[in-house]
């Protein structure tokens, strides 16, 4: 029997939106608000539940939003209040939730809380942020940002450093104060009355430090290792559970935590089925370039990653949150390169079949599934010809110190690492149809559109009915009608095999059998051939007995 608590968003799939590079309405370039309302009707056949939508308030864009300076206003670029109130509405009438993207980590240095902090050590919203008095006339501590060079910032005005784990214009907030706890929590109110459905919750396991701001290990030479001082600090449960009580349990919602740096045994206190804390949390270990395979320095590498690493990772966590946690499953988003380019084959020849074999494997996994824009027909990484091509921060920055300044890696190597893993390659804009710029929009589009548009798109994809876009769409269907897809207990089956992922789901006396081959090559599997029952999906019309054809995928239900 299956006890597993029910809820609407463990029966739900997600559809991520990042709006910049989603649908441009009037001409600027720059994908808006009212792009997603006007697209809402192809999501809607698409049968998704939920959009998230990354960040959609006032920034300056240092870091496409992730840098907030008012977090009850909408970023001008994308619209007005009234566009996203129009957004909301249209949404739910069509049956669709919207999620927002939650960024408390940190804000942006023109949020009015650090233009004030910054001015004198005695403002009152001095201890909103992390202020450090130097070293020796140094940094306080020798941690490296996630957008490379010194995690602080020296300032001027009052002769201490800032912390700040992503850019210096991403200074991160101080959660030991009480206040700024009570400032996110009546914002997080202000949306959730306003009407929206949930949070995801960015870099959320990195709100608390160790208080001792002690030094890390060397990572690259230069700079140290700030992850083990602010992933899963000491007060991150007991400021999640204050959250939970003070706002959302208050609601009817879905949360999601963003967790840098998390281990399964956190994730089971994060996502507990008591549900004190967060919905589920998504972690990186199947996305971590830097050990799936052999790097060029730090994350960037130019390998892709191995079957057995990826499967033995999602196994685990499959088995190990069982009965105790939600999870979340994905293969790309916004920070990610394209999952078919990454973990499939984007060549001509199996670009489709192999988009199709990951879905699969995927979505009859145990959690809440998420398709990231473009994925449901099949986007692909882009080819970075310069530096002149990346928008990204985090790229610019990389390549300004480990090409430019530090001369560690060549300008041709780090590139081809961009066009392994860097994030722009999910951040080209959707490929609506074969029209100038892809149908994005008619200017000029603030990133270059991926030239394989005139065959990749949304339109060509919805006039074939053998497309990657109705493979999606089957199984979105599948998991609405199927409940031993939500809540079936996972076991894995052939763990040490090379070259096919396999698993069983089990619920109420039945069993759904999973296979898939992951490679190009026809490969022996005799998971099919006794089984009598109903086949729920395939990538291929006729099978063979004792064999997966090239990246074939099935689904029987026995
Ligand atoms: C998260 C976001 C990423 C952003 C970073 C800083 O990882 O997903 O896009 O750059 O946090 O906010
Ligand atoms: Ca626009």
């Amino acid at each position: 029997m299956n006890n597993e608590k029910h809820a609407w968003w463990k029966e739900a799939v997600i559809y991520q939106i990042y709006p910049r590079s989603f649908q441009d309405s009037n001409g600027d370039g720059i994908g808006d608000l009212n792009g997603v309302t006007m697209r809402l009707d192809y999501l809607k056949k698409l049968g998704i539940d939920v959009i998230w939508l990354s960040p959609v308030y006032k920034s300056p864009n240092d870091d496409n939003g992730y840098d907030i300076s008012d977090y009850r206003d909408i970023m001008t670029e994308f619209g007005t209040m009234e566009d996203f109130d129009r957004m909301l509405a249209a949404a739910h009438a069509r049956g669709i939730k919207i999620v927002m993207d939650l960024v408390v980590n940190h804000t942006s240095d023109e949020h009015k809380w650090f233009i004030e902090s910054r001015k004198s050590k005695d403002n009152p919203y001095r201890d909103y942020y992390i202020w450090k008095d130097p070293r020796d006339g140094h940094e306080p501590t020798n941690w490296g940002s996630n957008f490379s060079g010194s995690a602080w910032k020296f300032d001027e005005t009052t002769g201490q450093y800032y912390l700040h784990l992503f850019s210096e214009k991403q200074p991160d907030l101080n959660w030991e104060n009480p206040k700024v706890r009570d400032a996110v929590y009546d914002m997080m109110t202000w949306w959730c009355d306003k009407g929206i459905d949930g949070f995801r919750m960015d870099v959320i396991s990195m709100i608390s430090k160790v208080q001792s701001y002690p030094d890390g290990e060397l990572f690259d030479g230069v700079y140290g290792n700030a992850n083990p001082y602010v992933c899963n600090g000491p007060r991150v449960h007991e400021f999640l559970q204050e959250m939970n009580r003070r706002v959302l349990s208050r609601y009817d919602i879905m949360t999601v935590g963003e967790a840098a740096g998390v281990t399964v045994e956190e994730a089971k206190r994060y996502a507990n089925n008591e549900g004190t804390e967060l919905g589920m949390v998504f972690h990186f270990e199947h996305t971590d370039g830097s050990s799936n395979s052999e790097s060029v320095i730090g994350k960037w590498t130019v390998n892709p990653p191995r079957l057995t690493y990826v499967r033995g990772i999602l196994n685990k966590w499959q088995t190990e949150l069982e009965g105790k946690a939600w999870g979340s499953l994905y293969w790309d988003n916004h920070d990610q390169p394209r999952a078919v380019s990454r973990f499939g084959n984007d060549s001509k020849e199996w670009r489709e079949l192999s988009a199709k074999m990951l879905a699969t494997v995927l979505h009859m996994q145990k959690g809440t599934p998420y398709i990231y824009q473009g994925e449901e027909f099949g986007m692909t990484n882009m080819h970075f010809e310069s530096i002149d091509d990346c928008r990204d921060i985090e790229e610019i920055n990389a390549y300004q110190q480990y090409v430019t300044d530090h001369k560690l890696v060549d300008a041709e190597t780090m590139l081809r690492c961009f066009d392994t893993i860097a994030r722009d390659n999910a951040r080209t804009p959707v490929q609506w149809d074969a029209s100038a710029n892809a149908g994005f929009t008619t200017g000029t589009p603030w990133i270059k559109v991926n030239p394989n548009y005139t065959e990749i798109n949304a339109e060509a994809a919805l006039a074939d009915p053998n497309s990657v876009f109705y493979y999606y769409q089957k199984l979105i269907s599948l998991r609405h009608t199927t409940p031993i897809i939500v809540y079936g207990t996972f076991r894995p089956l052939l763990p040490d095999s090379e070259v096919l992922y396999a698993y069983e789901r089990e619920m109420d006396g039945k069993v759904l059998t999973v296979a898939a081959n992951w490679t190009d090559r026809e490969q022996e599997c005799t998971l099919f051939d006794d089984l009598e029952g109903e086949e729920l999906i395939s990538n291929y019309d006729s099978h063979r007995t004792g064999i997966l054809q090239p990246y074939e995928a099935r689904v029987i239900l026995h």
